[in-house]
């Protein structure tokens, strides 16, 4: 079986196309590295001791598209590629409506045309807004607060309403909570580039010194120690769960959502504390002002997603901060 990987040098992509590679399946990327990098292509291939085939394209671009489809009997997509920082989205909507909007309907058409109806999607648990009650469930209602999250809903709609024009798709929409760690082997990771949005490579920033002091934005939330609570997953349990989604949409049409996390929620000072004692190193914090549009706490109940894909994460937080701060402190991989 043949899965065309859409953002497959990124940080879920990447680590999805290895799990994907170790289950047995044959793997397509496309990506156009506009915030990732090649390399990732031959660390993926040491890991699993297979070969990927890689195109450098954009997925809005149609005939890219068509000449993948031409190339290979793909089976099914991972459609991973997309614009995903929330303050910018803030700033710059057009582009984000403009790239995620345009890329995914470009791949739909073209697997319309090509007659490849099994697509697993990308969304984020941002698509939940400010929760009523915790933990989430998939039938709770669903509302954005910024741009990226509202792309995230217009394409889940999209897919819904694909999926009524024709039965034949088969369609997953995994929505993951906050993804963080990395492969064991510290080949690929997540470092970006510049002064990071999210909390753990904001940390991990500080633990390599190249940052000084973490910001902990707000200490007066309604959780145990009033820093925010989120469901940090470890990103390899987050790739596997799409190898779940895969398998159950070869098998069976339909279109479904799925909570991909722990179902346990964790504090910025839990998550900082842990990430001291595991990696023995010191993380300078102050706390500041409230981010905006930042919720109390957000976590998961991922009891449909085991039921449905018989998946559930199994990391816990000591080995998600123990991989991350591998994956930084890995020098031989270049
Ligand atoms: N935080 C800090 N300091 C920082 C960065 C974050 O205290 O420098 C806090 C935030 O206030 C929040 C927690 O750490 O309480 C987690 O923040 P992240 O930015 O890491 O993650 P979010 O939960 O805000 O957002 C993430 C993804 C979004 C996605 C969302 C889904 O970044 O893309 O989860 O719930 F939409």
């Amino acid at each position: 079986m043949k899965i065309l990987v859409t953002g497959g040098t990124g940080f879920i992509g990447s680590h999805t196309c290895v799990e994907l590679l170790d289950a047995g399946y044959e793997v397509v990327i496309i990506d156009n590295l506009s915030n990732s990098k090649k390399e990732v292509v031959s660390y993926i291939e040491r890991i699993t001791g297979k070969k990927v085939s890689f195109y450098e394209n954009d997925v809005c671009d149609k005939d890219a598209l068509r000449k993948i489809f031409n190339e290979n009997n793909i089976d099914a997509v991972i459609h991973f590629a997309g614009y995903k920082a929330v303050g910018e989205s803030v700033l710059k909507p057009l582009m984000y409506y403009r790239n995620n909007l345009d890329s995914t309907l470009s791949l739909l058409e073209v697997m319309d045309e090509f007659k490849v109806k099994k697509i697993a999607f990308s969304s984020s648990a941002t698509v939940y807004g400010k929760p009523n009650s915790l933990p989430i469930r998939e039938d709770f209602p669903l509302s954005t607060t910024n741009p990226y999250g509202t792309t995230k809903l217009i394409i889940e709609g999209i897919l819904r309403d694909l999926y009524n024009s024709d039965n034949d798709w088969s369609i997953a929409i995994l929505r993951y909570f906050n993804p963080i760690g990395a492969h064991s082997s510290g080949l690929i990771g997540e470092n970006p580039n510049g002064i990071p949005n999210n909390l753990m490579p904001y940390i991990i920033k500080v633990a390599t010194g190249e940052l000084d002091c973490l910001g902990v934005f707000g200490n007066d939330y309604d959780t145990h120690d009033g820093t925010g609570v989120r469901d940090y997953i470890h990103v390899v349990d987050l790739a596997k769960g799409h190898v779940k989604a895969i398998k159950k949409i070869l098998k069976d049409n339909g279109c479904d959502a799925y909570n991909l996390g722990t179902g346990k929620g964790y504090s910025v000072l839990d998550l900082v504390n842990t990430f001291k004692k595991v990696n023995d190193v010191d993380i300078k914090y102050q706390i500041k002002e409230r981010r905006k549009g930042d919720i109390d706490a957000c976590y998961a109940d991922p009891s449909y997603a085991y039921e449905k894909l018989g998946w559930k994460a199994l990391k816990d937080i000591n080995e998600m901060c123990k991989d991350a701060y591998n994956y930084v402190k890995k020098e031989d991989r270049k």
